[in-house]
């Protein structure tokens, strides 16, 4: 049996990953620390639960008393934990520098102590910054422009540090905008998609011209595990779905597929220092054999689906503290 720490796995990727990796291996055990943030939700991994290759521990990646055990017994590390909402991270960074940056080294340095086959640090196409045209390659420099990315660009230099100095045998992958099941409805198409069930308005920042690229969240799962298996230590991987597409684009998109009127679209104050394009080149990961499966379409359609089949799974979200005091606060002076 190989043991597999995942960090982060009851946020939205972990969780499908912890699902996709006990599904495909019969001999991974996975462990996933988790701090249950806002974000952290144990209904993501219910399924597992009475799995015996899975155990949950509540923890934080930032305290190594916890870490250590769990680097000890591990032959990988996925590192998925993490603050991610960029308008979270406009309000108040300090938790992102704390979890994202410390998390991170408290994390390195045990598996620098104990030892581990791999390493993987999954960040995101944000440290790149923000590119007018064309797409961005691994060999690009690192210019982040928001406090969330500019703290993942951090973690990713501990990440090279940590090989480069000690050997540490990892990776990196930097995937663009996930889209999928169990996606705190805090971000734009689960917002989107929720506040359309609902006939509530869908705020869309400035004026809907920023573009991203959707990657379905299976797809970046498929990457993370070949990257994890066959990557070459000390690289970092793109990975990017193919399916760009603007804000204004998504917003009718999802409308379309739900049935709801364009009236329902409310253009709101722009987000600050709003990264105006992401793309990227993903032929590093190409080359190791990965395709994204999911096109636009299909990936939008299924994740539409998803949510109006789980009503109970966000509305109980939606309905709580911390997630209506958020959103007073970010849409309401808007
Ligand atoms: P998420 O916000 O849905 O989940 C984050 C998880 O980390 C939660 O379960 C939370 O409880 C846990 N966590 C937070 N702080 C912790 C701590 N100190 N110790 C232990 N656990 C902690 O995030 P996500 O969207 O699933 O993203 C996962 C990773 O992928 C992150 O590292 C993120 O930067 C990266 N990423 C995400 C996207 C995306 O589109 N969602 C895109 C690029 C990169
Ligand atoms: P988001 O889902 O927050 O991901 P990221 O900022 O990490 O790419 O936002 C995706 C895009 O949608 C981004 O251009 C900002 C925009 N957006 C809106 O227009 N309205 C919203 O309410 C949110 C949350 C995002």
């Amino acid at each position: 049996m190989k043991t597999l720490l995942v960090t982060g796995g009851c946020g939205f990727i972990g969780s499908n990953f912890v699902q996709y990796m006990l599904d495909k291996y019969s001999d991974y055990r996975i462990i996933n620390l988790d701090k249950l943030t806002y974000a952290g939700n144990l209904a993501n991994l219910m399924a597992v639960e009475v799995d015996a290759r899975y155990r949950f521990v509540e923890g934080d990646i930032c305290d190594a008393q916890v870490v250590e055990p769990l680097v000890q017994e591990a032959d990988y590390v996925v590192n998925f934990a993490a603050e991610t909402h960029v308008d979270r991270s406009i309000m108040g960074g300090a938790e992102f520098v704390q979890t994202n940056i410390n998390g991170t080294y408290t994390l390195l340095d045990c598996a620098r102590e104990y030892g581990v086959e791999r390493f993987l640090q999954v960040s995101t196409d944000e440290v790149y910054g923000s590119i007018d045209e064309g797409e961005w390659t691994e060999e690009w420099p690192l210019e982040p422009r928001s406090p969330y990315s500019a703290s993942k660009a951090s973690a990713e230099l501990l990440v090279r540090a940590f090989q480069i100095t000690h050997e540490l045998p990892t990776l990196i992958t930097r995937c663009s905008n996930n889209i999928g099941p169990y996606q705190y409805p805090e971000k734009r198409v689960p917002l989107f998609v929720t506040n359309a069930i609902d006939d509530l308005p869908l705020p869309v920042y400035g004026d809907g011209s920023q573009v991203r690229d959707h990657l379905y969240v299976e797809d970046h799962c498929t990457a993370i595990d070949l990257v994890l298996h066959t990557g070459l230590v000390g690289e970092a991987y793109n990975v990017g779905g193919d399916n760009d597409a603007t804000g204004i684009e998504v917003v009718k998109t999802i409308l379309d597929m739900l049935g709801k009127p364009e009236s329902l679209i409310q253009y709101v104050t722009d987000r600050k220092g709003h990264d105006l394009r992401y793309a990227l080149d993903s032929s590093k990961l190409k080359a190791l054999g990965w395709k994204p499966q999911s096109d636009y379409e299909e990936a939008m359609q299924r994740t539409v689906d998803w949510y109006v089949q789980n009503e109970p799974w966000w509305r109980s979200i939606k309905s709580g503290e911390d997630f209506r005091t958020y959103y007073a606060r970010n849409y309401g002076k808007r």
